[in-house]
Protein backbone atom coordinates (compact mmCIF):
# COMPACT_ATOMS: atom_id res chain seq x y z
CA UNK A 1 0.00 0.00 0.00
CA UNK A 2 1.31 3.58 -0.65
CA UNK A 3 1.55 5.30 2.14
CA UNK A 4 1.17 9.47 1.94
CA UNK A 5 4.51 11.10 2.42
CA UNK A 6 2.69 13.33 5.38
CA UNK A 7 1.77 10.41 6.87
CA UNK A 8 3.77 9.31 9.90
CA UNK A 9 2.42 5.60 10.59
CA UNK A 10 -0.88 4.21 9.86
CA UNK A 11 -3.20 3.08 12.60
CA UNK A 12 -5.79 1.27 11.41
CA UNK A 13 -5.40 -0.49 7.94
CA UNK A 14 -8.18 -0.90 5.43
CA UNK A 15 -8.96 -4.56 5.93
CA UNK A 16 -9.16 -3.17 9.67
CA UNK A 17 -11.23 -0.77 8.81
CA UNK A 18 -13.65 -3.19 6.32
CA UNK A 19 -13.74 -6.12 8.95
CA UNK A 20 -14.60 -3.87 11.82
CA UNK A 21 -17.01 -2.20 9.54
CA UNK A 22 -18.74 -5.46 8.48
CA UNK A 23 -18.79 -6.63 12.32
CA UNK A 24 -20.49 -3.32 13.46
CA UNK A 25 -23.29 -3.77 10.70
CA UNK A 26 -24.21 -7.19 12.10
CA UNK A 27 -24.14 -5.94 15.32
CA UNK A 28 -26.38 -3.13 14.22
CA UNK A 29 -28.80 -5.64 12.33
CA UNK A 30 -29.05 -7.51 15.34
CA UNK A 31 -29.81 -5.11 17.43
CA UNK A 32 -32.10 -3.27 15.71
CA UNK A 33 -33.92 -6.63 14.07
CA UNK A 34 -37.48 -5.71 15.44
CA UNK A 35 -37.42 -2.01 14.11
CA UNK A 36 -39.45 -1.11 10.91
CA UNK A 37 -37.13 1.80 10.27
CA UNK A 38 -33.80 3.14 11.73
CA UNK A 39 -33.05 6.89 11.25
CA UNK A 40 -29.20 7.24 10.77
CA UNK A 41 -27.83 10.30 11.13
CA UNK A 42 -23.94 11.02 9.98
CA UNK A 43 -22.08 14.01 11.16
CA UNK A 44 -20.54 16.22 8.46
CA UNK A 45 -18.16 16.47 7.47
CA UNK A 46 -16.02 13.37 8.83
CA UNK A 47 -18.51 10.71 9.11
CA UNK A 48 -19.48 10.50 5.14
CA UNK A 49 -17.08 7.80 4.54
CA UNK A 50 -17.74 5.60 7.33
CA UNK A 51 -21.46 6.35 7.18
CA UNK A 52 -21.13 5.13 3.74
CA UNK A 53 -19.56 2.03 4.18
CA UNK A 54 -21.46 1.29 7.41
CA UNK A 55 -24.94 1.52 5.77
CA UNK A 56 -24.13 -0.47 2.81
CA UNK A 57 -23.65 -3.29 4.34
CA UNK A 58 -26.82 -3.00 6.88
CA UNK A 59 -29.80 -4.88 6.30
CA UNK A 60 -32.29 -4.16 8.81
CA UNK A 61 -34.57 -0.94 6.96
CA UNK A 62 -32.82 2.54 7.57
CA UNK A 63 -32.57 6.48 6.26
CA UNK A 64 -29.67 8.02 6.16
CA UNK A 65 -29.67 11.93 6.98
CA UNK A 66 -26.98 14.55 8.09
CA UNK A 67 -26.52 17.01 10.45
CA UNK A 68 -23.20 19.92 10.05
CA UNK A 69 -21.89 21.19 13.07
CA UNK A 70 -19.36 23.26 13.84
CA UNK A 71 -16.75 23.17 17.42
CA UNK A 72 -15.65 26.37 18.67
CA UNK A 73 -12.64 26.19 21.24
CA UNK A 74 -12.40 21.99 21.54
CA UNK A 75 -9.03 22.46 23.58
CA UNK A 76 -11.90 24.05 26.18
CA UNK A 77 -14.81 22.30 27.46
CA UNK A 78 -16.89 25.58 27.18
CA UNK A 79 -16.42 25.64 23.52
CA UNK A 80 -19.73 25.61 21.97
CA UNK A 81 -21.28 23.31 19.11
CA UNK A 82 -23.27 25.22 16.27
CA UNK A 83 -25.69 23.65 14.08
CA UNK A 84 -24.71 24.36 10.13
CA UNK A 85 -27.27 21.90 8.78
CA UNK A 86 -30.19 19.97 10.50
CA UNK A 87 -32.16 17.16 10.34
CA UNK A 88 -35.07 16.96 7.83
CA UNK A 89 -37.30 15.44 9.90
CA UNK A 90 -38.22 15.56 13.22
CA UNK A 91 -36.86 12.63 15.29
CA UNK A 92 -39.97 12.08 17.60
CA UNK A 93 -40.49 8.52 18.35
CA UNK A 94 -38.17 7.59 15.76
CA UNK A 95 -35.23 4.84 16.50
CA UNK A 96 -32.28 7.20 15.96
CA UNK A 97 -28.06 5.77 15.18
CA UNK A 98 -26.01 9.44 15.54
CA UNK A 99 -23.37 8.13 13.13
CA UNK A 100 -19.73 9.67 14.47
CA UNK A 101 -15.41 9.22 12.91
CA UNK A 102 -14.06 10.20 16.34
CA UNK A 103 -14.76 11.06 19.89
CA UNK A 104 -12.03 13.41 20.80
CA UNK A 105 -12.83 15.26 23.87
CA UNK A 106 -16.40 14.01 23.71
CA UNK A 107 -17.20 17.41 23.69
CA UNK A 108 -19.06 17.45 20.27
CA UNK A 109 -20.85 13.90 20.61
CA UNK A 110 -21.81 14.82 24.28
CA UNK A 111 -23.64 18.44 23.05
CA UNK A 112 -25.05 16.57 20.35
CA UNK A 113 -27.00 13.58 22.01
CA UNK A 114 -28.58 16.71 24.62
CA UNK A 115 -29.84 18.33 21.33
CA UNK A 116 -31.11 15.10 20.64
CA UNK A 117 -32.76 13.65 23.41
CA UNK A 118 -34.56 17.03 23.69
CA UNK A 119 -36.43 15.95 20.99
CA UNK A 120 -37.93 12.76 21.90
CA UNK A 121 -36.66 10.25 20.08
CA UNK A 122 -37.50 6.67 20.73
CA UNK A 123 -34.53 5.65 21.16
CA UNK A 124 -30.61 6.80 20.83
CA UNK A 125 -27.81 5.64 20.15
CA UNK A 126 -24.10 6.26 19.12
CA UNK A 127 -21.79 4.87 16.25
CA UNK A 128 -17.99 6.01 16.42
CA UNK A 129 -15.06 4.51 14.31
CA UNK A 130 -12.52 5.82 16.68
CA UNK A 131 -12.29 6.79 20.24
CA UNK A 132 -8.84 8.54 21.36
CA UNK A 133 -7.30 7.11 24.41
CA UNK A 134 -6.99 9.79 26.56
CA UNK A 135 -9.49 11.46 28.86
CA UNK A 136 -12.91 12.49 27.37
CA UNK A 137 -16.64 13.20 29.10
CA UNK A 138 -17.46 9.61 28.92
CA UNK A 139 -19.76 10.24 26.50
CA UNK A 140 -22.03 7.38 25.44
CA UNK A 141 -20.51 5.06 22.39
CA UNK A 142 -22.49 2.19 22.16
CA UNK A 143 -20.83 0.43 19.34
CA UNK A 144 -16.96 1.28 18.72
CA UNK A 145 -14.67 1.18 16.07
CA UNK A 146 -11.27 1.43 17.03
CA UNK A 147 -9.52 2.91 20.19
CA UNK A 148 -6.49 5.23 18.78
CA UNK A 149 -3.46 6.40 20.44
CA UNK A 150 -4.13 10.11 21.60
CA UNK A 151 -2.10 11.52 18.60
CA UNK A 152 -3.20 13.69 15.03
CA UNK A 153 -5.14 11.58 13.13
CA UNK A 154 -6.28 12.09 9.25
CA UNK A 155 -7.95 9.45 6.52
CA UNK A 156 -11.54 7.46 6.28
CA UNK A 157 -13.09 10.76 6.68
CA UNK A 158 -11.09 12.51 9.49
CA UNK A 159 -8.72 15.66 8.19
CA UNK A 160 -6.24 18.37 8.68
CA UNK A 161 -7.53 21.36 7.76
CA UNK A 162 -9.87 20.06 5.50
CA UNK A 163 -7.15 17.71 3.47
CA UNK A 164 -6.20 13.88 3.68
CA UNK A 165 -9.62 12.66 4.54
CA UNK A 166 -10.06 10.50 1.59
CA UNK A 167 -6.92 8.58 2.37
CA UNK A 168 -8.07 4.74 2.67
CA UNK A 169 -6.59 4.42 6.15
CA UNK A 170 -6.85 5.96 9.52
CA UNK A 171 -3.45 7.45 10.47
CA UNK A 172 -1.07 9.75 12.65
CA UNK A 173 -0.20 12.75 10.60
CA UNK A 174 3.35 13.77 10.74
CA UNK A 175 4.17 16.32 13.39
CA UNK A 176 5.50 18.93 10.80
CA UNK A 177 2.50 19.05 8.93
CA UNK A 178 0.73 20.47 11.72
CA UNK A 179 3.32 22.31 13.48
CA UNK A 180 4.34 24.69 10.54
C1 LIG B 1 -14.46 16.53 14.50
C2 LIG B 1 -15.16 15.18 14.48
C3 LIG B 1 -16.10 15.25 15.63
C4 LIG B 1 -15.39 16.15 16.61
C5 LIG B 1 -14.76 15.34 17.70
O1 LIG B 1 -15.25 17.45 13.84
O2 LIG B 1 -15.82 14.94 13.26
O3 LIG B 1 -17.34 15.80 15.25
O4 LIG B 1 -14.39 16.84 15.89
O5 LIG B 1 -14.07 16.13 18.63
P1 LIG B 1 -14.50 16.25 20.14
O6 LIG B 1 -14.78 14.86 20.66
O7 LIG B 1 -13.27 16.84 20.80
O8 LIG B 1 -15.69 17.14 20.23
P2 LIG B 1 -14.70 18.81 13.19
O9 LIG B 1 -15.16 19.95 14.04
O10 LIG B 1 -13.23 18.69 12.94
O11 LIG B 1 -15.52 18.89 11.84
P3 LIG B 1 -15.46 17.95 10.53
O12 LIG B 1 -16.09 16.62 10.89
O13 LIG B 1 -16.27 18.72 9.55
O14 LIG B 1 -14.00 17.80 10.15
Amino acid sequence: MEIHPDIERVLVTPEQIQARVSELAQQIDHDYAAVDRLYIVGILKGAFIFLADLTRQLRIPHVVDFMALSSYGRTTTSGAVRILMDLREPVEGQHVLVVEDIVDTGHTLDYLLHILNNRKPASLRTCVLVRKERQNNGVKVDYLGFEIPDVWVVGYGLDYADRFRTLPYVAELKRQVYSK
